[in-house]
Protein backbone atom coordinates (compact mmCIF):
# COMPACT_ATOMS: atom_id res chain seq x y z
CA UNK A 1 0.00 0.00 0.00
CA UNK A 2 2.94 2.31 -0.26
CA UNK A 3 3.29 5.63 -2.45
CA UNK A 4 5.91 5.45 -4.83
CA UNK A 5 4.87 8.49 -6.35
CA UNK A 6 2.58 11.18 -6.52
CA UNK A 7 1.99 13.75 -9.14
CA UNK A 8 -0.10 16.74 -9.11
CA UNK A 9 -2.41 16.33 -12.51
CA UNK A 10 -5.15 19.61 -12.29
CA UNK A 11 -6.83 21.76 -10.68
CA UNK A 12 -10.20 22.04 -11.94
CA UNK A 13 -13.00 24.80 -11.54
CA UNK A 14 -15.81 22.71 -12.42
CA UNK A 15 -16.63 18.71 -11.93
CA UNK A 16 -16.90 18.52 -15.74
CA UNK A 17 -13.21 19.16 -16.13
CA UNK A 18 -11.64 16.61 -14.03
CA UNK A 19 -9.99 13.99 -15.66
CA UNK A 20 -11.60 11.62 -17.49
CA UNK A 21 -9.72 8.67 -17.58
CA UNK A 22 -11.48 5.85 -15.18
CA UNK A 23 -8.74 5.67 -12.26
CA UNK A 24 -10.25 5.66 -9.25
CA UNK A 25 -9.99 8.10 -6.61
CA UNK A 26 -10.44 9.39 -2.85
CA UNK A 27 -12.00 12.93 -2.21
CA UNK A 28 -10.85 14.65 0.91
CA UNK A 29 -13.29 16.87 2.43
CA UNK A 30 -13.80 18.49 5.73
CA UNK A 31 -13.96 22.10 7.21
CA UNK A 32 -11.49 24.97 6.20
CA UNK A 33 -8.19 24.63 7.85
CA UNK A 34 -8.83 20.57 9.32
CA UNK A 35 -5.48 19.86 7.49
CA UNK A 36 -6.78 18.18 4.36
CA UNK A 37 -3.61 19.64 2.67
CA UNK A 38 -1.39 18.43 5.12
CA UNK A 39 -2.67 15.11 5.27
CA UNK A 40 -2.21 14.89 1.40
CA UNK A 41 1.59 15.94 2.47
CA UNK A 42 1.50 13.49 5.42
CA UNK A 43 0.44 10.25 3.35
CA UNK A 44 3.00 10.75 0.43
CA UNK A 45 5.90 12.03 2.96
CA UNK A 46 6.25 15.55 1.26
CA UNK A 47 6.08 18.62 2.63
CA UNK A 48 4.87 20.71 -0.41
CA UNK A 49 2.50 18.55 -2.83
CA UNK A 50 -0.44 20.55 -2.00
CA UNK A 51 -0.13 23.97 -0.72
CA UNK A 52 -1.15 24.54 2.91
CA UNK A 53 -1.82 27.95 5.12
CA UNK A 54 -2.83 29.08 8.33
CA UNK A 55 -4.99 30.82 6.35
CA UNK A 56 -8.43 29.15 5.71
CA UNK A 57 -9.56 28.92 2.41
CA UNK A 58 -6.70 28.49 0.47
CA UNK A 59 -7.57 25.51 -1.75
CA UNK A 60 -10.37 26.96 -4.05
CA UNK A 61 -10.43 24.04 -6.77
CA UNK A 62 -10.68 20.09 -6.79
CA UNK A 63 -6.93 19.61 -7.42
CA UNK A 64 -6.33 15.66 -8.69
CA UNK A 65 -3.09 13.77 -7.45
CA UNK A 66 -2.09 10.71 -9.42
CA UNK A 67 -0.97 7.82 -7.23
CA UNK A 68 1.64 5.54 -8.64
CA UNK A 69 0.00 6.43 -11.89
CA UNK A 70 -2.88 4.44 -10.90
CA UNK A 71 -5.49 6.34 -8.43
CA UNK A 72 -6.15 9.80 -7.57
CA UNK A 73 -6.28 11.49 -4.41
CA UNK A 74 -8.29 15.00 -4.63
CA UNK A 75 -7.78 17.74 -2.60
CA UNK A 76 -11.01 20.04 -2.50
CA UNK A 77 -11.58 23.41 -1.24
CA UNK A 78 -12.53 23.35 2.89
CA UNK A 79 -16.79 24.31 3.51
CA UNK A 80 -17.42 26.38 6.19
CA UNK A 81 -14.43 29.24 6.73
CA UNK A 82 -16.36 31.69 9.03
CA UNK A 83 -16.01 34.80 7.33
CA UNK A 84 -16.95 33.36 4.11
CA UNK A 85 -20.09 35.59 2.42
CA UNK A 86 -23.53 33.58 2.35
CA UNK A 87 -22.53 33.35 -1.82
CA UNK A 88 -19.81 31.88 -1.59
CA UNK A 89 -20.99 29.31 1.09
CA UNK A 90 -23.88 28.76 -1.28
CA UNK A 91 -21.26 27.70 -4.09
CA UNK A 92 -19.44 25.17 -2.30
CA UNK A 93 -22.45 23.28 -1.89
CA UNK A 94 -23.43 23.36 -5.51
CA UNK A 95 -19.93 22.46 -6.97
CA UNK A 96 -18.81 20.52 -4.51
CA UNK A 97 -22.21 18.50 -4.15
CA UNK A 98 -22.56 17.86 -8.37
CA UNK A 99 -18.77 16.54 -7.83
CA UNK A 100 -20.12 13.87 -5.42
CA UNK A 101 -22.86 13.01 -7.34
CA UNK A 102 -21.72 12.90 -10.69
CA UNK A 103 -18.86 11.02 -10.13
CA UNK A 104 -18.88 7.46 -11.23
CA UNK A 105 -14.71 6.49 -10.46
CA UNK A 106 -15.30 7.86 -6.64
CA UNK A 107 -14.51 4.94 -4.12
CA UNK A 108 -14.79 6.76 -1.37
CA UNK A 109 -15.04 10.54 0.67
CA UNK A 110 -12.61 10.53 3.63
CA UNK A 111 -14.50 13.08 5.66
CA UNK A 112 -12.12 15.26 7.78
CA UNK A 113 -12.83 15.78 11.51
CA UNK A 114 -10.65 18.00 13.47
CA UNK A 115 -10.37 15.67 16.90
CA UNK A 116 -8.99 18.68 18.81
CA UNK A 117 -12.58 20.35 18.91
CA UNK A 118 -16.10 19.10 20.21
CA UNK A 119 -18.45 18.15 17.62
CA UNK A 120 -19.35 20.73 14.88
CA UNK A 121 -22.67 20.75 13.20
CA UNK A 122 -21.74 21.59 9.95
CA UNK A 123 -19.31 18.03 9.73
CA UNK A 124 -22.25 16.35 11.23
CA UNK A 125 -24.77 17.88 8.48
CA UNK A 126 -22.16 17.00 5.81
CA UNK A 127 -22.06 13.38 7.35
CA UNK A 128 -25.96 13.30 7.05
CA UNK A 129 -26.32 14.44 3.68
CA UNK A 130 -23.26 12.26 2.31
CA UNK A 131 -25.29 9.46 4.17
CA UNK A 132 -28.70 10.26 2.80
CA UNK A 133 -27.17 10.46 -1.15
CA UNK A 134 -25.57 6.32 -0.37
CA UNK A 135 -21.86 8.14 -0.77
CA UNK A 136 -19.15 5.59 0.60
CA UNK A 137 -17.35 7.90 3.67
CA UNK A 138 -14.61 7.31 5.96
CA UNK A 139 -14.01 9.38 8.68
CA UNK A 140 -10.63 10.43 9.14
CA UNK A 141 -10.30 12.08 12.45
CA UNK A 142 -7.38 14.84 12.26
CA UNK A 143 -4.77 16.50 14.34
CA UNK A 144 -5.35 13.54 17.30
CA UNK A 145 -1.86 14.51 18.34
CA UNK A 146 -3.94 17.70 20.26
CA UNK A 147 -6.09 15.70 22.14
CA UNK A 148 -4.72 16.62 25.55
CA UNK A 149 -5.72 13.51 27.38
CA UNK A 150 -5.08 10.64 25.52
CA UNK A 151 -2.40 12.04 23.42
CA UNK A 152 -4.01 10.69 20.50
CA UNK A 153 -3.28 7.17 21.66
CA UNK A 154 -7.06 6.47 22.43
CA UNK A 155 -9.83 8.61 20.92
CA UNK A 156 -10.98 10.66 23.66
CA UNK A 157 -14.45 12.78 24.17
CA UNK A 158 -14.88 14.33 20.68
CA UNK A 159 -14.69 11.58 18.83
CA UNK A 160 -16.58 9.84 21.27
CA UNK A 161 -19.41 12.40 21.09
CA UNK A 162 -19.24 12.41 17.44
CA UNK A 163 -19.86 8.96 17.03
CA UNK A 164 -22.61 9.30 19.17
CA UNK A 165 -24.23 11.91 17.17
CA UNK A 166 -23.76 10.18 13.94
CA UNK A 167 -24.78 6.65 14.82
CA UNK A 168 -28.12 7.61 15.08
CA UNK A 169 -28.03 8.49 11.25
CA UNK A 170 -26.57 5.13 9.83
CA UNK A 171 -27.08 2.21 10.01
CA UNK A 172 -23.73 1.17 9.84
CA UNK A 173 -20.96 3.17 11.13
CA UNK A 174 -18.67 4.57 8.17
CA UNK A 175 -15.19 3.19 9.03
CA UNK A 176 -12.97 5.94 10.81
CA UNK A 177 -9.21 6.36 11.48
CA UNK A 178 -7.28 8.48 13.65
CA UNK A 179 -4.38 10.26 12.44
CA UNK A 180 -1.91 13.25 13.03
CA UNK A 181 0.21 14.77 9.99
CA UNK A 182 2.75 16.31 13.05
CA UNK A 183 2.96 12.08 14.61
CA UNK A 184 2.50 10.35 11.71
CA UNK A 185 -0.43 8.56 13.47
CA UNK A 186 -2.80 6.16 11.19
CA UNK A 187 -0.91 7.00 8.11
CA UNK A 188 -0.21 3.23 7.80
CA UNK A 189 -3.79 2.52 8.54
CA UNK A 190 -5.39 5.07 5.83
CA UNK A 191 -3.21 3.63 2.95
CA UNK A 192 -4.20 -0.02 4.05
CA UNK A 193 -7.92 0.80 3.96
CA UNK A 194 -8.07 2.70 0.67
CA UNK A 195 -5.68 -0.30 -1.24
CA UNK A 196 -8.42 -2.64 0.12
CA UNK A 197 -11.48 -0.24 -1.25
CA UNK A 198 -10.08 0.47 -4.50
CA UNK A 199 -9.41 -3.35 -4.47
CA UNK A 200 -12.84 -4.58 -3.37
P1 LIG B 1 -8.08 24.68 3.39
O1 LIG B 1 -7.30 24.32 2.18
O2 LIG B 1 -8.03 26.12 3.75
O3 LIG B 1 -9.46 24.17 3.35
O4 LIG B 1 -7.38 24.00 4.67
P2 LIG B 1 -6.88 22.50 4.83
O5 LIG B 1 -7.97 21.66 5.34
O6 LIG B 1 -6.17 22.05 3.59
O7 LIG B 1 -5.83 22.66 6.05
P3 LIG B 1 -4.22 22.65 6.03
O8 LIG B 1 -3.69 21.30 5.67
O9 LIG B 1 -3.75 23.80 5.24
O10 LIG B 1 -3.90 22.84 7.60
C1 LIG B 1 -4.42 23.94 8.35
C2 LIG B 1 -3.59 24.16 9.61
O11 LIG B 1 -3.70 23.05 10.52
C3 LIG B 1 -2.10 24.31 9.34
O12 LIG B 1 -1.58 25.30 10.21
C4 LIG B 1 -1.52 22.94 9.68
O13 LIG B 1 -0.17 23.00 10.06
C5 LIG B 1 -2.41 22.52 10.85
N1 LIG B 1 -2.51 21.02 10.93
C6 LIG B 1 -2.89 20.19 9.94
N2 LIG B 1 -2.86 18.90 10.35
C7 LIG B 1 -2.46 18.91 11.65
C8 LIG B 1 -2.24 17.87 12.65
O14 LIG B 1 -2.40 16.66 12.44
N3 LIG B 1 -1.84 18.29 13.88
C9 LIG B 1 -1.66 19.61 14.19
N4 LIG B 1 -1.29 19.91 15.43
N5 LIG B 1 -1.84 20.61 13.28
C10 LIG B 1 -2.24 20.27 12.04
MG1 LIG C 1 -6.09 22.88 1.66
Amino acid sequence: AKIKEIEFVKSSSRPKDCPRDDRPEFAMVGRSNVGKSSLINYLVRKKEVALTSKKPGKTQLINHFLVNKSWYLVDLPGYGFANAPESAKMDWSSFTKGYFLNRDSLVAVLLLIDASVPPQKIDLDCANWLGRNNISITFVFTKCDKMKASKGKRPDENIKRFQELIRENYRQHPPWIMTSSVTGLGRDDLLLHMSQLRNY
